[in-house]
Formats: C-alpha cells, structure tokens, sequence
C-alpha cells in the first residue's frame, strides 16, 4: 500500500452557519464536528495528517492544541477549496503517494468507507477518486456529470443547467488523489463560476481532459458522507449520530424508553439493565454503570455513575463521581468535585460542590454543602449549609463519622465535626465540636405570655 497522507480542509468561513463560532467547532452529538473527521483519518494510519485553516486560525488551533501529528497550514484569503489544497504544497512537495482529501464539515464518514476509496484508488490506479452517493435531495451538493458510464466533470449548484440540477448523483467532498502531477494541475483550476472561486471538483474535468483517470466510489449509505452547512444540517447530523447511539446501547441491554429525546453523546459508556427515562442528557466523557434508573430531565456531563444508581427527575450532575447504591434527588444538583461513597443519599434541593460524602451517609433537604469532607454515616439535617467562603477564599469543613447535623445549621468553615458528635438545630458553628459532644449554639427561649392578646389590643386602640 502506498503511503497515506491526509488533508482536511477547514478554513472557510461558515457563512451558512450565521455564527460567530467557527463552523467546524459546531459539536455534533457533543463532539466538534472536526474530531469526529480526525477520529476517521486517525484510523487509516497516515503518513501525515495536514489541516488548513483560515478563518478564526487561532481558535482553531487552540481547540486542537491537545492533539499531536497535526500539521496546520493557513490559507489567507479563503478562495475556495482547490486553492484550500494548494496551501498544502509546502508541506507535502516531496511526499509520494496519495493524498486523502477531507472535509472538515462532513462528520460521519466511516474509517470502512475510506478504506475502500483507497483500495479502489490504488487498484485502479486512477490519477482521482471521488466519493459520490445518490440521494434524494441533491440541493446544495455538487452534481457528478457523467458521460455514459464515466463521470466527466462535477458541476456546483449555482453553475448547474436546469438538466444538471435533476442529477441525484452528489459530491462528497471527499477525494482520494494521486499525489503524481497534483499540484500543477491543481493550479489549472479557474476561478471562471458563479461564486468566483476555485473549485477543487473542477480537477475531474481537468484530469478528463488530459486523459488521466478519474474513478468514483459510490456509497450505498448516503448519510454518511452529508455536509453540514447550516445548524438546520447540523442538527438533523447529530439525530443521526444519536440515533446510532441509543440503537448500540439498546443493543447492548441497555432500556430507553424513548430513544427520540433521549441525547447520549458518542463517547458515553453505559452498563446493561440501566434503565433510561424519557428527556434524559448524557454527555461527555459520562460513564454510567449497570441496573442503574436514571429518570427524566437529568443531565449528567463528564462524570461517573456506578451500579444500580437511582438518579430521580431533573438533577444536574456535572464532573461528579457517585458509587454503586446511591441516590440522587429529584432537583439536586451535584457540581465539579462531588463524591458521593456507596449507598450515600441525597435528596431535593440539594447542591454538593467539591464534597466527599461518606458511605451511606445521607443529605435529604435543602442544603448546600461545599469543600466539606463528610464521613461515614453521618446525617445532614435539613437546611444545613457549610458557610464555606469568607468572602476571599474557600474553607473546609469535616464532619466526621456518624455525626449527625441538626437541621438549619451553619458550619462557618473551616471547622471539624469530630466522631459521632450532634449539632443541635439552628446552630452556627464557628468551632470545632469534640467526638461525642452536643454543640448548641442559640440561647435559650422565653415565651412571652399573652403577647398575642396584647398586640390586637394596641391595633384596635
Ligand atoms: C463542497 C463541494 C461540493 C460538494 C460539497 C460536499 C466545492 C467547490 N464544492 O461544496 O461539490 O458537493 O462540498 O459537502 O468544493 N474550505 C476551505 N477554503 C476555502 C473554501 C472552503 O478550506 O476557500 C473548506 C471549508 O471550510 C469546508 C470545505 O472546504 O470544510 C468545503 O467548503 P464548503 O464551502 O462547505 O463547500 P460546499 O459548498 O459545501
Ligand atoms: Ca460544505
């Protein structure tokens, strides 16, 4: 096999996208549409991998910033995709080969479908191959012309005839090229068309006339190979990502009661018996373990969830671990750092921010508990809230094994609540209480007798 090298063109602006951010960086199924592009070419192995770039360059870079092999070539100004390609001869004048040329805005490509563009380029030995697929709505997508069997040229939208728009037959965009006599013939592309811009599908016509091979690999799934040029596009994308997804983990033993608002992201992990409510988000790198409910309006990013979890209506959980045999919510909210241990339990209305909970331990109403280290067993009584900031930097607060909080208690941190300790309710403790104590911290009551009967008294006078 010849040597591979890539090239995925990204630098034109998105104008159909009317967004400030760039196009490529549109997140299909909560990836930029850019990785999943990556993902594909990573997959073949090339020799060198070569993304031009142009517009908002910077923003680009630095979202890809992570990623080594990458080379980065940038075309100022954008004069369309055959002078996007022709950037790319300074990093590839020596190289021998094929150049595998990817669209940075078409996602859903298969490694399968390129590795068979590039075994039916070689086999043939054709000087191009194009990706082609017939579809039932061409509009916007280049037009392959054929003559008899063989294609003869691609004809774009805005320079079709009336005959050529009714071809069904599409551009993909993609292309495998022989890497031999490329870049000369890339600089016979005109600029002679509607949009004044040079057009890389010209090459066909170009190769055609000089009597050099021009084949086509046409797909049987014309999904994947659809651009994404406006955010109508990329949504009906990402249902396909989607719809992919849930269809895996349904087979793989995973309940979703209603795959159509369910959104799971590609990378999500989730265990078999896991039952899915309806209008339930998972994103991210979300790991969810097995038996596990998770009811409708939850959102869970970047986080990991173990066995037989129940998570209840809308709770938000976001860069949280919770263990096997815990539950959450309703309306919780469990934010960067959270820790729930085994079977700890955490009901309505309450947000948990960088906090271990221990095993078993329990926070059932009302509470905010953040930069705190909870043991094992401990009870948090209602409206507790650990008063973590002072107003220039974070405290901790620990509470130790067994302890139990009254209900409406302030922990001002820092400040440790030894072992089986009690803090009676409505207290506000501003020091540590010793293993085994009671802290209490409000006076004592006094009744005032009569005061009731006294007070109408002096509004009626
Ligand atoms: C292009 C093809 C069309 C094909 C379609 C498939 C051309 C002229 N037309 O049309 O035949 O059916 O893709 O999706 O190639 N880009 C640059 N520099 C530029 C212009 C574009 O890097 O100067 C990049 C864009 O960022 C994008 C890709 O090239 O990733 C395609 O450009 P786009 O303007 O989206 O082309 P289409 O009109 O979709
Ligand atoms: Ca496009």
């Amino acid at each position: 096999m010849s040597d591979v090298h890539v090239v995925i063109l990204a630098a034109g602006k998105g104008t159909r996208m009317k967004s400030a951010r760039p196009k490529v960086l549109h997140r299909v199924a909560g990836v930029p549409m850019i990785q999943h592009v990556l993902a594909a070419a990573a997959s073949l192995h090339p020799r060198s991998t070569t993304i031009v770039v142009g517009h908002q360059a910077d923003a680009l870079r630095a979202a890809l910033s992570g990623q080594s092999g990458l080379t980065f070539v940038v075309q100022e100004p954008q004069r369309g995709t055959a002078d996007a390609l022709l950037r790319t001869e300074p990093v590839l004048r020596d190289a021998r080969g094929v150049v595998l040329l990817l669209s940075a805005d078409v996602p859903l490509l298969s490694a399968e479908t390129l590795e068979n563009l590039l075994d039916r380029h070689v086999a043939t030995g054709a000087a191009a191959t194009v990706i082609t697929a017939v579809v039932e709505r061409p509009q916007g997508y280049g037009r392959i012309v054929r003559s008899g069997e063989r294609i003869a040229r691609i004809v774009e939208e805005g320079d079709a005839s009336p005959a050529e728009r009714d071809i069904h037959e599409i551009n993909s965009g993609i292309y495998a090229f022989a890497l031999e006599g490329l870049f000369q013939s890339v600089r016979g592309v005109a600029a002679e068309n509607a949009q004044a811009e040079y057009y890389l599908p010209d090459l066909v016509a170009i190769y055609r006339d000089r009597g050099r091979g021009v084949e086509t690999l046409t797909v049987s799934r014309p999904d994947e190979i659809r651009g994404i040029n406006s955010l109508a596009e990329l949504a009906e994308v990402s249902r396909i990502v989607r719809q992919k997804k849930t269809a895996e983990l349904m087979a793989a033993g995973v309940t979703i009661e209603d795959p159509a608002t369910t959104y799971i992201d590609r990378d999500v992990v989730v265990g078999a018996d896991t039952v899915i409510h309806p209008g339930v988000a998972l994103e991210g790198k979300t790991t969810i373990g097995g038996g596990c409910d998770i009811h409708s309006g939850v959102r869970i990013v970047d986080s990991r969830i173990g066995d037989r979890v129940t998570i209840h209506n809308h709770c938000v959980i976001t860069n949280a671990k919770v263990a096997s045999g815990a539950t959450v919510g309703p309306f919780a909210h469990l934010r960067t750092g959270t820790d729930l241990r085994e079977g700890a339990r955490v009901g309505n209305f309450v947000e948990l921010k960088n906090t271990v909970l221990g095993t078993g331990s329990k926070s059932m109403h009302l509470a905010y508990l953040g930069d705190a280290t909870i043991g094992a067993k401990v009870n948090v009584g209602a409206g507790t809230i650990t008063c973590n900031y002072d107003g220039v930097s974070k405290k901790p607060t620990i509470i130790e094994d067994g302890a139990f909080i009254g209900s409406d208690s302030q922990l001002v941190a820092p400040v440790t609540i030894g072992k089986d300790a009690y803090v009676g309710s409505g207290a506000t403790i501003r020091e540590n209480v010793p293993p085994g104590a009671l802290a209490v911290s409000a006076g004592p009551q006094r009744n005032i007798e009569g005061w009731v009967e006294k007070k109408k008294k002096t509004s009626r006078d």
